[in-house]
């Protein structure tokens, strides 16, 4: 029986089994026969929670990009790596197959060594969703430089607390993006971030928008002639599996974003392995994923994950509203993608829209429905299931992290039923528990709890980029010999698992990670703010919507109201980007405190979301007197 493609449900149990009585034997069979390695490993498996420390395939040597590239080139060299479908539909789509793929990967490696970049060095790279990005992250694997993509929303204070805390010599970006309508000026923001940032030495830039920028000189330089006059061809270094492979920030429930760190030969393996199960890929389908490299999404299942197993992935710059709202399904007819994997806030935002967006197209091609990054809700299910799906192509519903480095639980199309809002089951070799408030595990069905994996996978993060002690604070000290997820999820009678959401202060917006932490420390720099706490509350399309409390300095209570809110969501832009903006405000006297002195949140999420009925007994609290005020004004 081979692990590696399950084909139905009973397979799926008896492949799980084996997985969780011998996890060792399980993913060294699967390492064993679909990879290329230079050396074999030591050990399968190494780890320790109470450290943690984890080491998959020790010992081992390898290059992942001879596995996502190399090893095509005699059976694939001619078919398509990365389709690239550009932001406006009239500029034509690009075919980069494995081969051009290799030289192009091969010559930046040049151009990234020519510039000093050696093994083990930080790249960051800040790049709109075109070609070079996916290029730049297979360019650095390839001389086992350890990439970290900074999503180019971000703002240049994000950026270049980033490219400080993983202290990175280079940056790779563009004169601009395009966003629908929109063009953005990435390098002006790149400018404006590197007046924080003396290590940087070298920027290279890709030519996108034509626009007319500045160029510092002795730092920057343009992409294109330098790899025009690269050489084609550069033998991958030989990386240990251990060996960093990249670093990717996560916001936190506290300030600093978190640097998770990804090594390179679990990470392989695993997301190799579950975008084989998860998407039942097959050789001659067109895969679609619509995230954004800037995310894990991106990295693990638009480039690894894929091009691990030779396929055909898309690529896409633009956004689902341009020209109009049937842009991703006209890019599915003119493709004939085959599985399509998106978010939960985009299908809400399409479903919206006219129905005829979607059914002027022919989307028959599609076999295989996905969702990532928060919760969905039945309606949204059900509309892509219906309309897009047309109630042929099963929907997995796909739950993981930043930290997770790839899929842990999902249904497998064709094997296991789906059920609307639930993510199923665990993929072979993930072993949820469900945990109570006293550490204990819940057993048996129909309970809820706090969502934690009890054993190693191969593609989790090994720590936070140069804070250990934070990774295992912040995963690894709340269940012992746990790793805790920060989601609450429940199990139905057959076992099936429903994701319910956060259980700490970050909020899911859109699909993005907010930690309220960075958003009120922006807020806080106002000078006529005194303190401030943000909450989420449902909001129809973005799952999620922010809501700020705000107590003003006895100095800014002359303030114009308006201005304020203005001045204040552009102090987030400046410092997160607009994707914290706050969707309402409140100005306030005073925030609920608990006797020592801390905010008491899930009274300010009960008001934010107009549920003021039973906000608990509030007698307790420093300032009880606020509590009434704060709803007498939302009422
Ligand atoms: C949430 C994205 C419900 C969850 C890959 C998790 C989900 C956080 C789902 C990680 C899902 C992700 N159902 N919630 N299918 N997928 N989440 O790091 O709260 O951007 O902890 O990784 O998104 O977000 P991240």
């Amino acid at each position: 029986m081979s692990n590696y493609h399950i084909k139905h449900l009973e397979e799926y149990y008896q492949v799980y089994r084996k997985s969780v009585r011998h996890p060792e034997n399980f993913w060294e069979e699967i390492a064993e026969e679909h990879f290329v390695w230079r050396k074999k490993w030591n050990s399968v498996l190494e780890w320790d929670f109470s450290k943690p420390e984890v080491k998959w395939f020790n010992g081992a040597q390898l290059n992942i990009t001879e596995n996502c590239i190399d090893r095509h080139l005699h059976i694939r060299g001619h078919k398509t790596a990365i389709l690239f479908e550009p932001n406006n539909p009239g500029e034509e789509a690009r075919h980069i197959t494995y081969k051009e793929l290799h030289e192009q990967v091969c010559k930046m490696a040049n151009v990234l060594s020519e510039k000093g970049i050696k093994k083990g060095d930080r790249v960051i790279i800040y790049l709109p969703m075109i070609p070079e990005l996916a290029i730049s992250l297979l360019a650095c694997a390839r001389i086992g430089a350890v990439h970290s993509v900074v999503f180019a929303g971000f703002s240049s204070t994000a950026l270049s607390t980033r490219v400080n805390d993983c202290g990175a010599k280079m940056v790779i970006t563009s004169d601009g993006s395009f966003r629908g309508a929109k063009t953005i000026d990435l390098k002006g923001i790149v400018d404006e971030a590197l007046k924080e940032c003396p290590e940087v030495k070298t920027v290279l830039v890709a030519k996108r928008i034509h626009s007319d920028i500045s160029m510092k000189a002795g730092r920057d330089e343009w992409l294109a002639p330098l790899m025009d006059a690269a050489y084609g061809d550069y033998p991958p270094e030989i990386m240990e599996a251990e060996d960093p492979l990249f670093v990717l920030y996560t916001s936190g429930s506290t300030g600093k974003p978190k640097g998770m760190l990804h090594t390179t030969g679990g990470y392989m393996v695993y997301t190799a392995y579950t975008f084989k199960n998860v998407f039942q890929y097959r050789e001659d389908d067109v895969y679609w994923c619509t995230a954004d490299i800037g995310w894990i999404t991106g990295h693990s299942y638009i480039v690894y994950g894929p091009l691990a197993n030779g396929a055909t992935t898309v690529m896409f710059e633009g956004v689902p509203s341009y020209p109009d709202f049937g842009r991703f399904w006209e890019i599915v007819d003119k493709h004939k993608v085959t599985q399509f994997y998106t978010a939960p806030t985009a299908i809400r935002a399409l479903a919206k829209e006219n129905l005829d967006f979607v059914t002027t197209y022919d989307l028959s091609s599609l076999k295989v429905l996905g969702t990532v990054g928060e919760p969905i809700n039945e309606e949204a299910w059900h509309w892509y299931n219906d309309h897009v799906g047309e109630k042929k192509c099963p929907i997995v519903d796909t739950w993981w992290q930043t930290e997770t480095g790839g899929i842990l639980i999902s249904p497998i199309p064709f094997s296991t039923p789906t059920k609307p809002t639930y993510a199923t089951l665990p993929l072979p070799g993930v072993q949820p528990a469900l945990m109570d408030e006293n550490g204990q595990e819940i057993t048996g069905n129909q309970v809820d709890g706090r969502l934690c994996i009890k054993f190693p996978w191969p593609s989790m993060a090994r720590t936070i980029w140069g804070d250990h002690k934070r990774y295992k604070d912040t995963y690894f000290t709340a269940f012992k010999n746990m790793y805790f997820t920060g989601d609450g999820a429940l199990r139905d009678e057959v076992g099936y698992y429903r994701i319910t959401g956060r259980v700490d202060d970050v909020i899911i917006v859109s699909g993005h990670n907010l930690g309220t932490a960075p958003i009120e420390d922006a807020i806080n720099e106002h000078p006529a703010v005194a303190e401030s706490a943000v909450v989420g509350f449902p909001h129809d399309i973005k799952g999620n919507a922010l809501y700020g409390y705000v107590m003003l300095k006895e100095t800014g209570e002359s303030r114009d109201r308006d201005n304020l809110k203005k001045e204040i969501n552009q102090m987030i832009t400046e410092h997160i980007g607009p994707i914290a903006k706050l969707n309402k405000i409140q100005f306030v006297n005073g925030l609920p405190k608990t006797r020592s002195g801390k905010i008491m949140r899930r009274i300010l999420r009960k008001i934010a979301s107009k549920d003021t009925s039973n906000l608990g007994d509030t007698s307790t609290l420093l300032n009880p007197e606020v509590v009434s005020e704060i709803i007498k004004e939302v009422l």
